[in-house]
């Protein structure tokens, strides 16, 4: 079966329409091998009119409880979309996606991850408060309360000072964390995020990494990030699956064997450096590939 698009993007960051989140007791009913993600043999392809555009082709992948996975790979190659098969917004021809070992529908997928999508999607009339808080509000929590939730996490955030100003008034960074806050406030233990420092200069796209990073690392919940940059994949992941070129499956997996908590100063690692090297070579950026 083909996806005929519409390419549905949820209003907010996360999709949450009446659909229970993961929570500790749903996991715990779980063996604690089961992936809480798997992907099995994906295919998708955008018809539009007469033509059909094979976008992603037999694609697997797991994603264990609290892991760091990053995926990387050319422009065009299927990425977004395979974000918005997993979070439910788009049923794919091919292929099943599992969460905890249950075979899901797109449908049943809705709400059931936190879903940061390519673009920040601030609301330009809602404070910076209200912003965050827009997730919590819209899964049906009070909006005094919900409010007073993300309130309290604004200084973690780097935002205490700005619950009242509008999204036009904060910096690309600050912009991130407030959608990097209502996306984390939603509790879920799964995170899709795409591209979320791509819009940023080098700088601040470096200390977003850092913070990022210290993060995950207190909260462990699973993160599926998506990225162009090599080093960012590998300074903030577990593991990186490289995609080949549109129809995009998984040409290469790379364990990343760093210490955490991941510092700066790892980039310097020898480690560092044959892990971004297998990656480049993984995605055809060396020349001819030594592994072939
Ligand atoms: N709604 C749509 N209808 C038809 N084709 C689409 C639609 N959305 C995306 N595509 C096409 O599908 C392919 C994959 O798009 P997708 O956005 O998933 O790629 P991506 O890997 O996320 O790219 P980028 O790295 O540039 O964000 C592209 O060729 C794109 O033109
Ligand atoms: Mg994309």
């Amino acid at each position: 079966m083909n996806v005929r698009l519409p390419r549905v993007r949820p209003a907010v960051a996360t999709s949450v329409a009446g659909e229970a989140p993961f929570d500790t007791a749903v996991q715990s009913r779980h063996p604690v091998e089961t992936p809480l993600l798997e992907v099995r043999h994906l295919s998708a392809t955008y018809e539009e009119r007469r033509t059909r555009l094979p976008v992603l082709v037999d694609l697997s992948l797991t994603t264990a409880d609290g892991e760091f996975l990053a995926l990387i790979g050319p422009s065009g190659c299927g990425k977004s979309t395979l974000l918005d098969v997993i979070a439910g917004l788009i049923e794919p021809d091919q292929g099943e996606v599992r969460l905890h070992g249950v075979p899901t529908a797109a449908a049943q997928r809705l709400g059931r991850s936190a879903y940061m999508p390519q673009r920040d999607l601030l609301l330009p009339w809602r404070t910076t408060l209200a912003n965050a808080a827009l997730a919590l509000e819209v899964a049906g929590v009070k909006r005094r309360q919900a409010r007073a939730v993300a309130r309290e996490r604004f200084a973690e955030f780097g935002l205490a000072g700005f619950e009242g100003v509008y999204p036009a008034q904060l910096s690309g960074g600050m912009r991130q964390r407030v959608a990097f806050l209502r996306t984390v406030l939603t509790g879920r233990s799964l995170l899709l995020l795409d591209e979320p420092f791509g819009a940023l200069d080098a700088l601040t796209r470096t200390a977003m990494q850092a913070w990022l990073v210290g993060l995950w690392e207190r909260e462990r919940q699973a993160v599926l990030l998506v990225t162009h940059d090599v080093d960012e994949a590998v300074f903030l992941a577990d593991r990186v699956l490289v995609l080949s070129a549109r129809p995009g499956t998984v040409v290469h997996e790379e364990r990343v064997a760093l210490p955490r908590p991941r510092r700066r100063s790892l980039v310097a690692e020898p480690t560092f450096g044959n892990h971004r090297t297998q990656i480049l070579d993984a995605l055809g950026l060396l020349g001819e590939r030594t592994d072939r």
